[in-house]
This record gives C-alpha cells, structure tokens and sequence, in this order.
C-alpha cells in the first residue's frame, strides 16, 4: 500500500497522538463539567458524518457558505492578486474551496494550496478532489503548527491567502477565538489575507434544528466520538446509555452538543488508566458553535491585527463570508 504524502498511515493516530488523545480525554473527564475536545470528533467516521451533516436539509451552513464563495469567488481572486498561495485551516474534504481555487488559477498557473487538518480521510479526499484545479500540498497537522510549516514554504515575493470557512472559528471559546485570530496573524506579512466565514444568529428553531436533526445524523456525530474512545484508547462507553444533546446558550450566544448520560454507569478508559462515573443526567459537553454578528467581524478583525476589505451575507442562511487584510 503506498504511504499517504502527510507520512502518517492513512486511519491511525501516531503514538505520539494517540498519547495526547489519551490525556486529554483524561483530563477532560475529570473536570466538574466533563468535556472533551471538539477536534476529535473527525476520526474515519466522524468526516463521514460530518460530511452527511453538510448535506441535511436542516444544516444550511454549508451551503450558505458554498453559495457566497461561488458568486465572490472573482471578486476574492482580484483582492488576492498574483502570485498567491492558499493555505486552509481545517479543509475538511475541501468542497468549497474549488470556486476559489478555479478563479486563483489563470493568473497564478502554478497556484499552490496547503490543506491542514487533523483528519487523514478528509485529507486524503481533499487532495483526490482538488489536484486537478492546484498543486495540492496537504499537512496532517493541528492549524498552527500547519500554519508554520505551510507558511515556511512561502517564495519569495508571493503573498499567502489563509482559508478559514465554514464557522470553524464558532468553534472556538469567543476569547480563544481572538486570541488564535492573533496567532494567525503572526505567521503573516502585511498585506497577506484572511477569508473567514461565520454564521450569524439567526431564528432559534433554524439554529437547534440544524445541531439536532431529525434523521439522527448529528446524534450519531457526536456519539461516535465515545465510539472513537473505545476503539482507540480501550474504553467500554456503551453508546445506547448516552444521548444526544443540542441547546442554547442566549449568554454566550452559541449551540452546545452534550452527551447525556441516560442512567448511573461506570466506564473504564484503558489507556487513560481511568474509571469514570457517570450520573443520570449529567453531560460531557462535546462542541461550542458560537454564533455572530456581522458588526462583530469588524471588531476582531481590528483587535487580531486585520482589516476588513469586504464582507459578504447570506440572506436565505444568515452567513458572513469575510476578507481580512493583514495590517
Ligand atoms: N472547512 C470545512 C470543514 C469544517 S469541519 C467546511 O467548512 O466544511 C472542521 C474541520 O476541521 C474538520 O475536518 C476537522 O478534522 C478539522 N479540525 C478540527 N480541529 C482541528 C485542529 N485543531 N487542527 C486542525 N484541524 C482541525
Ligand atoms: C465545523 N463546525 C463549524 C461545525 C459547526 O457547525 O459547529 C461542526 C458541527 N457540529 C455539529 N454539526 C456541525
């Protein structure tokens, strides 16, 4: 079997990741509130689930996003200029991006694309699906340690464009959000640009819907991710005694994904050499998808060192597509 281009076989973790996995959720599920990381919810499943989830009629994000990248992909090339390269954060299998890679391409022939992300298989796609319109240079890494390496490759007089879609960045803590948005800019030069989508608030059954459809497919996104902590690190999570949980916070203005636990249970972790108790009732908080306004764009890009160049809005799924300068 030939060996992947990011060096790692294509489904496993190295030792090394699958030590940090168990620390983790080791430390995650001592906490008060047990959590575990969002990121690990995109094992071979999890991409595939999270694939699904972009095609539910109740999740219009995606397409909201696909939408805006598709009528100002022309108009972002032009802001982009020439020569450019493109790195992406969390590609996922990298749908999206063609629209802006197809208008990058004519004037910069040998456009380079640096797809980042934690999941080999959405890599792996993503590379598959994009070679014919970039020369595709995917990195199995966490975003800013594949910000570095991508930037490292960087030629001389070229500027970078950095991708970030799809409201991952809804994913962070708002305050973690700015202050990775000014990690972000510490790997740029002046003049090198930030495309980042958010989704907006919007009405309330809109937003709980799309985090609880009624097909299970985001039920069984999350629940997967006790599925992927039996198999990689030894536990027995008997997935049937957890549910699936969507709420939310009007405080923080964001959805929350729990797992509830449906009765008193005990679980052991093998690799984390840990038994955890679990009541009935209570939750491991899974993800955070906080949601924006577009006024709020203009602040944290003013507060990470960015400007904003252009904005764009979704009207039938209140969704902002926005082009950051690096001042
Ligand atoms: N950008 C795509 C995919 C979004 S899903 C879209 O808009 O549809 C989020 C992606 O980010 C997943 O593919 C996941 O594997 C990746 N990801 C999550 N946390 C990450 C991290 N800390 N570092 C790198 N990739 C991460
Ligand atoms: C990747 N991220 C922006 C998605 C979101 O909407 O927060 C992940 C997701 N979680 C549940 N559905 C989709």
């Amino acid at each position: 079997m030939s060996t992947p281009a990011f060096g790692l076989s294509k489904t496993k973790l190295s030792a090394e990741s699958l030590a940090e996995f168990a620390c983790d959720v080791r430390a995650g599920l001592r906490k008060p509130q047990k959590e575990l990381h969002s990121k690990y919810l995109y094992d071979e499943l999890g991409s595939a689930l999270f694939e699904a989830i972009t095609h539910l009629p109740e999740y219009g994000l995606t397409r909201a996003d696909e939408r805006l990248l598709c009528a100002h992909a022309a108009e972002i090339a032009d802001l982009a200029g020439a020569p450019v390269s493109v790195i992406e954060l969390g590609s996922g299998m990298g749908r999206k991006t063609r629209s802006i890679l197809s208008a990058l391409r004519p004037s910069n022939r040998e456009l380079r694309y640096f797809p980042i992300d934690v999941s080999a298989e959405a890599l792996a796609r993503c590379e598959r699906e994009l070679a014919d319109v970039a020369d595709v240079h995917p990195r199995r890494q966490s975003y800013l340690d594949g910000l570095a390496g991508a930037a490292a490759e960087r030629r001389p007089g070229e500027a970078l464009l950095l991708l970030f879609l799809g409201s991952t960045i809804g994913n962070f803590e708002r305050p973690c959000a700015l202050e990775f948005l000014r990690d972000l800019r510490r790997w740029l030069k002046a003049g090198d640009a930030l495309l980042v989508g958010a989704d907006l608030v919007k009405d309330l059954g809109r937003m709980l819907v799309a985090y609880d459809d009624p097909t299970g497919v985001t039920a069984g996104f999350n629940l997967n991710l006790l599925g992927r902590i039996n198999r990689e690190l030894g536990a027995n999570f008997e997935l049937r005694n957890f549910e699936h949980l969507a709420c939310w916070s009007e405080r923080e203005r964001r959805i929350e994904m729990h797992l509830r636990a449906r009765s008193d249970q005990r679980v052991f972790i093998a690799a984390c050499g840990l038994e955890v108790r679990f009541r009935a009732g209570e939750t491991i908080w899974t993800e955070s998808s906080h949601k924006f306004v577009p006024a709020e764009m203009f602040a944290m890009a003013a507060e990470s060192g960015f400007q904003v160049e252009a904005q764009w809005v979704d009207q039938e799924w209140p969704f902002v597509e926005s082009y950051w300068t690096a001042r």
